[in-house]
Parts: C-alpha cells; sequence; structure tokens
C-alpha cells in the first residue's frame, strides 16, 4: 500500500514537473515570436523596454506638437546664460515650469522685441517637458485661428471643436506672436475662445508677444492679465538686443 502511495506521488510531481516545463517553452517561445530575448536579464529587458516606450512617447509628442523644424534643438534646461540678466530670466521661467502640472500654476508671458528668443525658449520648455514625458502644444495665434477657420471646409481632417479641445487640454500651451493684427473679428473669438477654456480648465499657457506690456494685457483682457499673475506668475521682459544675425 504505502509503497504504490509513494509511487503514485512521485508519478504525480514528475508529471507537474512535465507541465511547468512545457508551459515556460510555450511563453519563452511567445515572447521570441515578439522580438523579446526570454535569455536577457529580467533588469535589462524592462530598462530598454522602458528607454523604447520613452522614445516612442517623445517622438509621438514632437510630431503633435506644432514646434516649427528650426527649434527642434531648444532647451531652457539647457540653456548657459550669458551674463546676470539672462540668468535671472532662466532662473523665473524654470521655477515657474517646474510647477506646471501642479494645481494653480499662473500662465506666463515672455515680451520682447523681434530676435530676443521668445520662441526658442518656448519650444524649449516643450521640448524639456517631453523629455520627462510631459505634454504640450505649441501654436502662433494665427496658425491656431488659421486652422480653426479651416476645419469649417468640407474636407477638414479634423473638426473645429476637436482643434479647440486638443488646444485647451494641453498640459503646456506656448502661444506665439500674441497680437498680431487679425483679418477678422471671428478669428479674434476663436482665439479668445480657447484662452477661456484653458482659464477655465485651470491649465498654464505661455504667452509670447512683441507688443509692449500695456498692449499686451489691453489685448488679453483683465480675466486672463489676472490669470498670469494669480500664483506668481508674471509677464517677463527681455531686454536684450536680437540674437538674430
Ligand atoms: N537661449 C538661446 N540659445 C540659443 N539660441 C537662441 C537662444 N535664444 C534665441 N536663440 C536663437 O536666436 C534666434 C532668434 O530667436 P527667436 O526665438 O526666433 O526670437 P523671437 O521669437 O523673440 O523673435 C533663433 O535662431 C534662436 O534659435
Ligand atoms: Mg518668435
Amino acid at each position: 500500500m504505502e509503497v504504490s502511495r509513494n509511487g503514485k506521488e512521485t508519478l504525480d510531481a514528475e508529471s507537474a514537473r512535465a507541465k511547468a516545463g512545457m508551459m515556460v517553452k510555450k511563453i519563452n517561445d511567445e515572447l521570441r515570436n515578439m522580438g523579446v530575448d526570454p535569455a536577457a536579464p529580467q533588469e535589462t529587458r524592462t530598462e530598454e523596454e522602458r528607454r523604447q516606450a520613452q522614445e516612442k512617447a517623445f517622438k509621438a509628442m514632437l510630431e503633435e506638437s506644432g514646434i516649427p523644424d528650426r527649434f527642434f534643438h531648444a532647451t531652457l534646461t539647457g540653456w548657459v546664460p550669458e551674463g546676470p540678466e539672462e540668468a535671472k530670466v532662466k532662473s523665473r521661467l524654470y521655477s515657474w515650469m517646474c510647477q506646471i502640472g501642479k494645481l494653480g500654476c499662473p500662465s506666463f508671458a515672455l515680451q520682447g522685441t523681434y530676435g530676443t528668443g521668445k520662441t526658442h525658449l518656448g519650444c524649449g520648455i516643450l521640448l524639456d517637458r517631453f523629455k520627462a514625458n510631459q505634454d504640450g502644444l505649441y501654436t502662433t495665434a494665427m496658425g491656431y485661428t488659421t486652422k480653426i477657420k479651416e476645419s469649417y471646409r468640407k474636407d477638414s481632417p479634423e473638426p473645429g471643436s476637436t482643434i479647440l479641445e486638443r488646444h485647451a487640454a494641453a498640459g503646456l500651451l506656448v502661444l506665439d506672436e500674441i497680437g498680431r493684427q487679425f483679418e477678422s473679428e471671428a478669428e479674434k473669438l476663436y482665439l479668445f475662445d480657447l484662452m477661456n477654456e484653458r482659464y477655465n480648465k485651470k491649465k498654464p499657457t505661455l504667452f509670447l508677444t512683441n507688443l509692449s506690456v500695456t498692449e499686451f494685457k489691453a489685448f488679453i483682457g483683465d480675466a486672463i492679465t489676472d490669470r498670469i499673475r494669480e500664483g506668481g506668475g508674471t509677464i517677463l521682459e527681455l531686454n536684450w538686443p536680437s540674437r538674430r544675425t
């Protein structure tokens, strides 16, 4: 009796081991089919997968971002300021950038004449965010209103409501060339619709403008000016000469 019970137990254990072995083989075959080496050390594989996923997310955000190609190299964190004025701007912008995504983060504005680096710095912030897997969009005011206008065409690939929603929901919106003359009242309304949506959603916007501070405040109005002031935001003036050669 005992021998036969022991004998049965031995047989059960052996068949369980055989079944487990078959399952491991099946899983390894499936991993190989997916292009994953099952013999690779676990740590390396997850690290590599994480890097690939990050790279994929960065490319997708960059493609969707609206950032012009000539600013793809821009960065705020990698900027080496020359002199105290640039160092002050970098430090103010960097502190603000670190607040984005937190509750109550204000909007911000960069004011300066042509060539002072407003677009470069705005795109630099977006690119630094993408590297940290944080989203954002870039558009000029006119680029945005043109997109909305074109969305009314029958063959438009994206309806106006989706364009508005996408720009209103972005973690950061860099809105460039604020204050350029609009062709119609409707275009101004499209832009204000977007600014108000972001204001209501408490999403921060970085405004870039060539207008004087007084003209800029008059253009965006009291509510949005307040949204910049709330929580320590500011209109930062870039007072150095043009970098364009
Ligand atoms: N911090 C910076 N580091 C390197 N290049 C810069 C920097 N700021 C501006 N530039 C370069 O100077 C030129 C003018 O900057 P841009 O952002 O177009 O000015 P703005 O938008 O104020 O008219 C661009 O070629 C830009 O890449
Ligand atoms: Mg510019």
